[in-house]
């Protein structure tokens, strides 16, 4: 770190920033300890100061394999959902399907389905994807990202969960994987500000037959089977409080095994679904 860096480092942590974020800000916008960089890391530094997520400052954040994209138009990707990820790869190892299908179901930057397409090629796997949102300012990003990393099997889907996904799909997809918004909305005043950032369709939910946060999830669940070959699966992560709900849908959807996982912090987080 150069004598520039040193000295902005400090200037922001004695400005109220995190020293671990104020890092991040100085190795973005003061590459090499450019001087003339610093107007651009005050800038980055106020807008920070005001609240605004670090990664949306940043432009980019990382999951998994990848460096994505993400700006306001997308909910910034979490660590409990690339251990998702993990999961659905050791289903696609089990299930030993050679060329699977994935559905990624409100793909936001596209960093579930893109991450699996990535690692899975890196295993010498080629999988396709269909990318869906019903947010087009989401599909512009995961659109972008799929550029950005050269992942050309995708295909982006504007459409409210199934609804508009082709119909020749039925019965095809061997992963379907989905981190629905699932806060309820009592629920969202609770928890950090900072998530006033982050698009409300991305992270709330309505409630379902007394569960809060759960009408979407229930949708993506009760939906699934339709669309998942005999040997399929569904992943879907979901709130901390709803794993008895996720569980009686997978039950009363018809799938045969359902199980649910803990995330790294010992939290119930992802629901596993299988067809047989
Ligand atoms: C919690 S974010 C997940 C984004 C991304 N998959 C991730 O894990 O970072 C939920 C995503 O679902 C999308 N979404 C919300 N309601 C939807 C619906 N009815 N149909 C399709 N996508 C929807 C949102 O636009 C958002 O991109």
């Amino acid at each position: 770190m150069t004598d520039v860096s040193a000295e902005a480092l400090h200037e922001l942590t004695a400005a109220g920033i995190a020293r671990h974020e104020a890092r991040w800000l100085v190795d973005e916008f003061l590459p090499g300890g450019d001087p003339d960089a610093k107007v651009l890391l005050q800038a980055a530094a106020d807008r920070r100061l005001r609240g605004e997520p670090l990664q949306y400052i940043l432009g980019h954040w990382p999951f998994r394999t990848l460096d994505l994209e993400v700006d306001e138009r997308v909910l910034i990707p979490r660590p409990e959902t690339e251990e998702l990820v993990g999961f659905a790869l050791s289903e696609l190892a089990r299930a030993r399907v050679t060329a699977p299908l994935i559905m990624d179901l409100g793909c936001g930057s596209g960093a579930i389905g893109l991450a699996l397409l990535s690692e899975l090629a890196d295993r010498g796997v080629v999988a396709t994807l269909v990318a869906v949102d019903e947010s087009l300012d989401a599909l512009a990003v995961a659109r972008s990202n799929a550029l950005k990393h050269r992942l050309r099997a995708v295909s982006f889907v504007h459409s409210s969960w199934y609804d508009n996904v082709d119909v020749s799909l039925r019965g095809r997809v061997d992963l379907l994987v989905a981190n629905p918004p699932y806060v309820g909305r009592n629920a969202l005043a609770q928890l950090d500000p900072v998530l006033a950032h982050e698009p409300l369709g991305a992270l709330v939910s309505s409630d379902h037959e007394g569960v809060e946060g759960f009408a979407d999830l229930a949708q993506v669940i009760g939906g699934a089977r339709e669309w998942l070959a005999p040997t399929g699966v569904l992943l879907c992560e979901h709130g901390d409080t709803q794993r008895e709900a996720v569980l009686r849908a997978a039950t009363r959807a018809g799938f045969v095994h359902a199980d649910d996982y803990d995330d790294m912090a010992g939290k119930p987080r992802v629901l596993i679904a299988r067809q047989s």
